[in-house]
């Protein structure tokens, strides 16, 4: 993942991650028990998990672009705020090992 990642932001090619929150047939809304950093981090900043997902995501660099799907207004207003979500540099890192696997 961090190969397509580094390749993407070295040929200025968009990288939209797939199922960003884990998909609409349920992994969306375990995505803070399945990253146990992504929970500490929601709870850190009292926000939803999908949120910080979404923001950690959006750390990754200019070229990641991540589109969630929402069928609930309430979902789209909440992921919105992941634009301004600030993530602390040890939050991200700790994030960031599930792209080791
Ligand atoms: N994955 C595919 O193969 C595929 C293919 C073609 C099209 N799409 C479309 O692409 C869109 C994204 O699908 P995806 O598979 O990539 O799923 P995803 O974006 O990883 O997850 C979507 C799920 O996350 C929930 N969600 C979104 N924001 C949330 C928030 N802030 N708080 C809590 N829950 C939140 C949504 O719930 P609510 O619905 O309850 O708001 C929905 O169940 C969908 O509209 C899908 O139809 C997907």
């Amino acid at each position: 993942m961090v190969r397509e990642l580094r390749h993407c932001e070295e040929h200025g090619i968009a990288f939209v991650p797939w199922s960003p929150l884990g998909g609409i047939g349920g992994g969306s809304a375990g995505v803070g028990e399945r990253s146990p950093a992504i929970g500490e981090a929601a709870r850190a900043h009292g926000v939803s998990p999908q949120q910080v997902t979404l923001a950690w995501e959006l750390s990754l660099g200019e070229r990641v672009v991540p589109i969630s799907g929402a069928g609930r207004p309430a979902s789209i207003l909440d992921s919105a705020g992941a634009m301004t979500l600030r993530l602390e540099p040890a939050e991200l890192e700790a994030i960031g090992t599930i792209l080791e696997g």
